[in-house]
């Protein structure tokens, strides 16, 4: 099994540095379990979750997507369960008063002091708040702690306006809020985080197939993004200890810096939300099937993942340092759907004539992937920037592309450069950002270094 190659202080330095995340209320000292993602950041977690979408929604027939509130009735909570089981076991230290989840805490004593802990005692991690202007106990709602049950109060919404047929799914994506005891291990545990959550509706007795069929599919998903698949791994739970609503559990477990931990967990869920969901709304949330004439509660296989935690195992995993000369390059290699910025135009002076020939190449792509123009500081500074922020090629315009219309072209992870017409540009980096050969060339392409190995 290979090991993990970064440390976390690295990810979390080259976060800040370059722009992709920051602590929130950063200003103020920081508030604690929540971040804020920064200009590259955010254009990383878009490219994910877009993925995610066009994956498990766009390419399927089988599948719906939805957005529903943050904020839902409070008898949702009451239903699911989340109400009475939705707790972690916190200790006290008897000592300093520091709090902790029992179950992440090796031994009987205080890890910060020493002192004594108290008995475990089941604390509810959904956030409370309040509806309308009255602070009472009949206006308190719950901040989400899944998207989950959004799908299964829409069941029918989406079953009588969808016109779907078993097996079919129904995809969201949306932020989730826990009052975790202890946060930690930067983006990995926060009180504010994002999910993308997907309910796969089946008859019941062919669960068990369905949820191999997307074990695997979600196992291929990471890898197909650039995921080590030894980085990957599946835990399966106990029978004992599965959450109340749950017939069988496997977490998909990724190596971060800090060791195995969950990216995603996939359950089994049986009946038991839409029944639950049935009996407590007194509307019946089940499934008429036309060729074996039944009415049936549909079974369901739930893949629940963190977009947060995909974003912290794709950067650990796309993070090389090599060997650069005399220093060392440090070069994110995203996969290209996933790279913050596809392509970089890079004019090797100021000076107005180039400037201007630059800018208008720069508006033939711009269109067409996430660019950023640099004419700042020398050329190797730039590039060793680009590659720092995980962007795939650049595009260097020079002197002599005013006079022969061609620009050269740079590949992040082989260092590779191919010298090509300005007409050919846009339809070569689609193609090599789809997957083709660096070194393939269009008409009236050379190839101007080729000493790395082409990936
Ligand atoms: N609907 C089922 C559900 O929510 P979960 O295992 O509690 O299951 C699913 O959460 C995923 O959400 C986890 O695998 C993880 O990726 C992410 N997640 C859960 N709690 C989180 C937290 N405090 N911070 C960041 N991500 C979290």
């Amino acid at each position: 099994m290979s090991e993990t190659t970064v440390n976390m202080e690295k990810l979390v330095n080259l976060c800040q540095r370059r722009g992709f995340v920051f602590q929130s209320s950063e200003i103020y000292g920081g508030l604690s379990g929540c971040w804020d993602y920064g200009p590259l950041g955010i254009e990383l977690k878009r490219n994910i979750k877009q993925a995610w979408w066009k994956a498990m929604v766009q390419d399927r027939d089988d599948m719906v997507g939805i957005e529903s509130s943050i904020l839902m009735a409070p008898q949702v909570w009451v239903a699911s369960g989340h109400l009475v089981n939705f707790t972690d076991p916190l200790v006290e230290c008897k000592g300093c008063n520091q709090r902790f989840r029992a179950d992440l805490i090796a031994g009987t004593k205080c890890p910060n002091c020493g002192g004594a802990l108290s008995e475990p005692r089941n604390f509810n991690t959904m956030f409370k708040t309040f509806i309308g202007p009255v602070e009472n106990d009949a206006s308190v709602v719950y901040l989400r702690p899944e998207t989950a049950q959004g799908m299964f109060v829409n069941f029918d919404n989406v079953l009588q306006t969808t016109r779907k047929k078993l097996p079919f799914g129904i995809a969201q994506q949306g932020k989730s809020f826990r009052n975790e005891i202890t946060t930690g291990n930067f983006i990995f545990r926060s009180r504010e985080f994002e999910q993308m959550e997907m309910e796969y509706f089946v008859k019941p007795g062919t669960d068990e197939k369905w949820f191999e069929y997307w074990l695997n599919e979600r196992m291929n998903w990471y890898v197909n993004h650039g995921i080590k698949r030894e980085h990957l791994s599946i835990l399966e739970h106990e029978k004992a200890k599965l959450a109340h609503y749950a017939k069988r559990v496997c977490d998909i477990t990724f190596l971060y810096p800090m060791g195995w931990e969950e990216i995603e967990g996939l359950a089994s869920r049986t009946d038991y939300d839409l029944k639950q969901h049935s009996n407590a709304s007194g509307k019946v949330l089940d499934y008429y099937d036309d060729e074996t004439k039944e009415h049936y509660t549909p079974y369901v296989i739930e893949p629940a993942v963190g977009v947060d935690r995909c974003f912290l195992a794709f950067l650990a995993d796309a993070y090389h340092e090599e060997p650069d000369k005399d220093e060392t390059r440090v070069v994110l290699k995203f996969h290209p759907s996933l790279a913050p910025v596809k392509v970089a135009i890079l004019p090797l002076s100021k000076k107005e004539n180039l400037a201007a020939y630059a800018k208008d190449v720069h508006q033939q792509i711009r269109g067409q992937y996430a660019t950023q123009y640099d004419d700042t500081q020398s050329i190797g500074r730039r590039y060793r920037r680009q590659d720092e922020i995980g962007t795939p090629y650049c595009v260097t315009v020079d002197f002599q592309s005013l006079e022969d219309h061609r620009v050269t072209v740079r590949d992040r992870d082989s260092m590779n450069q191919i010298r090509i017409p300005v007409a050919e540009l846009q339809k070569t980096l689609t193609a090599k950002l789809a997957g083709e050969a660096f070194l393939k060339l269009p008409a009236g392409g050379e190839v101007v270094t080729a000493k790395g190995k082409e990936a």
